[in-house]
This record gives C-alpha cells, sequence and structure tokens, in this order.
C-alpha cells in the first residue's frame, strides 16, 4: 500500500458519524450513487456493502485505484472514475449524489464551487438529489475543544499517527495544520508536517449556491461531534426541471 493511501485511510477512515445518515439518504433514493471526492472509499464501500450501486469519484489516481482493488476484492459494486468534479461529465444522471467530510468546501471559492455544483446539477436526473456535508461556518466547538488526539494505524508493522496540531481561519479558508508520525519495525520515527485547507463556507451560503446552479433547498441534516471530531451538516437540494 503507498503511503498516500496509507496517510488518507489513517486521517479520514476512522470518521463515522456521518455514515448513518448517507444510508438513510441512500435508502430513499432510487438506482446507483454517485460520490463526489471519493477517496478510498470509507462511505462508498460502506453504502455498496449495503447493497447499492455506487459510483465514485475522485481526482486523486492513488486513492481511486486503492477503493476499485477494495471493492473488487469484496465484490461490490463500486464503480471508480478517476475525474476531477469541477470538470465532470460521466454522461449519466443519479438519483443521489453525496459529497461527505467537507468535500465541497476543497474545490475552490464561490465561484469556482458554483461552477462545479452546476456540472454535478448536470448528473442528476429530475427529483434527483444533492448531499454535501460541510462544516457550517466556523462553529466554536472548532476552538473550545479539548486538544485533539492523533489518528493512527498500524500497517504491515509500521505505525503511523497523525495529529491536527493547529486550525488556522485567515477570513476565508480554514487550514488544518497535522503532524505525520510514521514509526518503523525498528522504532525509527520519520517526521513531516502536512497541511490540508477548506474554503469557509455556511448552509446559507450554500443552498444560495445550489440554488444559482438550479437546484431547490430541500432540507439539512445534522451530524453530531463523535469520537474528537466536531460535528457537521448535510446540505440537501434537489434538481427540478
Ligand atoms: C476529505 S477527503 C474525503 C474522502 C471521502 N469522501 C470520505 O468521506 O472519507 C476529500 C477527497 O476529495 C478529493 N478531491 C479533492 N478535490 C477534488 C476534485 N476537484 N475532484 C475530485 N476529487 C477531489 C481528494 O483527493 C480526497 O480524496
Amino acid at each position: 500500500m503507498n503511503s498516500n493511501v496509507i496517510w488518507h485511510d489513517t486521517e479520514c477512515g476512522a470518521y463515522a458519524a456521518d455514515l448513518e445518515a448517507w444510508e438513510r439518504l441512500a435508502s430513499e433514493s432510487e438506482g446507483p450513487i454517485l460520490e463526489l471526492g471519493c477517496g478510498t472509499g470509507r462511505v462508498a464501500l460502506h453504502l455498496a456493502r449495503r447493497g447499492h450501486e455506487v459510483w465514485a469519484v475522485d481526482l486523486d489516481a492513488e486513492l481511486i485505484a486503492a477503493l476499485g482493488e477494495r471493492a473488487a476484492a469484496d465484490g461490490l459494486p463500486v464503480h471508480t472514475e478517476r475525474a476531477d468534479v469541477r470538470q465532470l461529465d460521466l454522461g449519466r444522471e443519479f438519483g443521489l449524489v453525496i459529497a461527505a467530510m467537507q468535500f465541497i468546501q476543497m474545490i475552490g471559492a464561490e465561484p469556482e464551487r458554483v461552477d462545479a455544483l452546476r456540472r454535478v446539477a448536470a448528473h442528476l436526473q429530475p427529483g434527483g438529489r444533492l448531499a454535501a456535508a460541510i462544516l457550517d461556518g466556523l462553529p466554536r466547538d472548532l476552538w473550545d475543544a479539548p486538544a485533539p488526539l492523533p489518528d493512527v494505524r498500524e500497517v504491515d508493522g509500521r505505525v503511523y499517527s497523525s495529529l491536527p496540531a493547529d486550525l488556522i481561519a485567515d477570513g476565508q479558508r480554514l487550514e488544518l495544520r497535522r503532524l505525520r508520525q510514521e514509526i518503523s519495525v525498528d522504532g525509527t520515527m520519520a517526521e513531516t508536517e502536512h497541511a490540508e485547507s477548506l474554503w469557509l463556507l455556511d448552509a446559507d451560503s450554500l443552498e444560495r449556491e445550489t440554488a444559482a446552479a438550479g437546484l431547490e433547498a430541500r432540507n439539512r441534516i445534522q451530524v453530531p461531534p463523535m469520537n474528537g471530531y466536531i460535528g457537521s451538516v448535510i446540505v440537501v437540494a434537489e434538481w427540478v426541471r
């Protein structure tokens, strides 16, 4: 397994607070589901194991390949596509498109995001829904929460630990800095810093943006804080032609 995949699994793999919400949305929809920014398939595999056919898209070739291998090994109905959601063109429509773990906040500032939402709308069948999980504004929990524990995973005797070390908000973006530590079998440790950033967004603004892309806001689902992860909100909007 390559280190990009291992770090992705380490930092995203244990999050489970949203799975029940995706399951519920999937059970209310018909036909295949499209997941945007699927990574190694935390959600896609979960839904496929529950009998849903999933189309899973990610920009990262290594992550999408790992998902394809895992789905094939378990005989699960997951179709993988390496694609940039900003230029998405799968040539088919879905009853449900999901974007988990703040994916929609990774694809750009408002103009770029609205363009991407238009691409997504073009992949929805009439009555189809987009459900996107976001960090709603700058929740107080972000600053008030106790110091987080590291995400840890062991692969082939090596221990991978990723500690959220700092959060920086600059008005438009929120940057999460992590300290990644890799401990080899002989106890040698290698440390690197890693940063990822999200565009700040709130549920009202996302609903306004989905409206600009032709989608009507339907409901919001609260995802509770769990095991050191703060809560989020899933904004659901419908394609009404
Ligand atoms: C935070 S991870 C979420 C992974 C997965 N959805 C989950 O919930 O575990 C975001 C993923 O979005 C992918 N990504 C970022 N920008 C993208 C883009 N423009 N198009 C497609 N995928 C993108 C990244 O490669 C990464 O795998």
